[in-house]
């Protein structure tokens, strides 16, 4: 019998997780299956449960169990638990470890796809939510040069930064100057399908090379980065974060990093039915 693997969420009938895993699975030959669990809030410490004595290999997490789920768990991984919140569980030996690959899985597609690396970069990140979160502290693991954060609220900023001597915080619509930015990224999901005319800032000048970069892959292009097209910046949808956070799970769970390029083509077919 082959390996069971799958996604926890609520709800979670339009993950395109099990078709992203189940291609790479295919694609390396290998007896895996990848399979999505609907998962209410209230049942998710049996869940936990469930998973160990059924010898499930390994999960993602999401909506709305990232947080809640940390309490269930054996072992969280440093970066997971900065971050304060697990996208994948490892299952070994009988104890069930968290990770979290959101930020490593962006930044991974950030160098690979626009052929950078991102030590000793100055970053702007705009939004302060918990996709912020994965970024900043994973990026600061990274060697970044200067990373600072925009948003609306500037408390939640604050919170994050705390007393990081490589970030300062702004309010959104105070920022005019981008032209100390390498990296500039859109964190919210303002700007997501069906609200694609909606845009979280708008860029103006940017540095010559600068790229932005946009964490939503619904649209591929969003109003932010046709923006930010338009003052020459070179853009970055967030597609591959999607892509590349499932890569490094699956390299957890299995030791292989897998073929991204298959598994992004499977996403994209499905984003265009
Ligand atoms: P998640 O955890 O999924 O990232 P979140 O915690 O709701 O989601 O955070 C969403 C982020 O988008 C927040 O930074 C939010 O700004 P506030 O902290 O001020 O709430 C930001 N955001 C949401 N709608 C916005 C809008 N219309 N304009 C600017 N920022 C917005």
């Amino acid at each position: 019998m082959g390996e069971i693997y799958g996604v926890i969420g609520n709800p979670i009938g339009h993950s395109m997780s099990p078709a992203m895993h189940n291609s790479a699975f295919q694609a390396l030959k290998m007896d895996g299956y990848y399979q999505a669990f609907h998962v209410k809030e209230e049942n998710l410490g049996a869940t936990m449960e469930a998973m160990k004595l059924l010898q499930i290999k390994g999960f993602n997490v999401t909506t709305p169990h990232k947080v809640a789920v940390m309490a269930y768990l054996d072992t969280i991984d440093e970066v997971a638990e900065k971050i304060g919140a697990v996208n994948t569980v490892v299952h070994e030996n009988g104890k069930l470890i968290g990770y979290n690959t959101d930020g490593y899985g962006y930044i991974r597609s950030l160098e690979e796809e626009m052929g950078i690396t991102v030590k000793g970069k100055n970053v702007l990140l705009i939004g302060a939510g918990g996709a912020c979160r994965a970024l900043y502290y994973s990026f600061l693991e990274k060697g970044v040069c200067q990373i600072d954060i925009a948003n609306r609220t500037l408390s939640k900023a604050r919170e994050i930064v705390g007393k990081e001597s490589r970030s300062s915080v702004y309010q959104i619509d105070a920022i005019s100057d981008f032209c100390m930015y390498d990296i500039i990224i859109n964190t919210t999901i303002v700007g997501m399908y069906p609200h694609i005319d909606n845009t979280p800032i708008s860029i103006s000048r940017v540095k010559e090379g600068a790229i932005v970069s946009d964490i939503i892959y619904n649209p591929l292009k969003t109003r932010f980065l046709k923006e930010a097209e338009t003052v020459g910046a070179r853009i970055h949808n967030g597609l591959g974060m999607f892509v590349y956070q499932g890569a490094l799970a699956f390299e957890k769970w299995t030791g292989i990093f897998p073929p991204v390029e298959v598994m992004k083509k499977i996403v994209t077919d499905k984003l265009g039915e």
